[in-house]
């Protein structure tokens, strides 16, 4: 199975994040790609793999620049998307305290009302906290991976 990392970023530390996955995940999955989100659409979701949303958070709670394309596809063409497995890393900061890691949170309610299916919870990192995101990152992502890879038990 192939991970497909896409990134939503304005000052790079998304990618940061993404790039430690790939170097630190690499025993877990056969491949990992790391795709910065720029001139992306929905389309992108065509490939059979398991995607992990690596976004941060711009304006007042937006998606960053780089995203906005891919973002606005997923309501402007729509599709079905129930193939879809995906995960979410949302980057933000509670000194935003109303649009808290919002980037990431919006991916996820569009990618849900398109059918796609989330494989546990959204991770947040908040850059007041003084931790380092692709430490955490890679952390959740090595458990998060765990559990999307488990083949689901069949029902009898
Ligand atoms: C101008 C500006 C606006 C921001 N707005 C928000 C916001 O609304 N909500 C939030 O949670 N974080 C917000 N942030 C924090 C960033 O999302 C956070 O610092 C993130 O780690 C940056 O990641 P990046 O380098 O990948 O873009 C904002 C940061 C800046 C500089």
């Amino acid at each position: 199975m192939k991970l497909k990392i896409l990134v939503g970023t304005m000052t790079s530390t998304a990618d940061y994040v993404a790039q430690a996955i790939q170097m630190d995940c690499a025993d877990l999955v056969e491949e990992i790609e790391v795709c910065l989100m720029d001139g992306l659409d929905i389309g992108t979701f065509d490939e059979d793999a398991l995607y992990l949303i690596c976004t941060s958070t711009y304006g007042s709670g937006d998606v960053p620049d780089n995203a906005r394309m891919l973002y606005d596809s997923l309501d402007a063409q729509p599709k079905y998307l129930g193939h879809v497995r995906y995960g979410v890393i949302a980057l933000g900061d509670r000194t935003y305290l109303n649009t808290f890691a919002f980037g990431g949170k919006k991916f996820d309610e569009r990618l849900q009302g398109l059918g796609a299916q989330r494989i546990g919870e959204v991770w947040c990192h908040d850059a007041s906290a003084g931790t380092m995101p692709e430490e955490l990152g890679t952390a959740w992502c090595r458990e998060w991976l765990a559990q999307a890879l488990t083949p689901v038990a069949a029902v009898a």
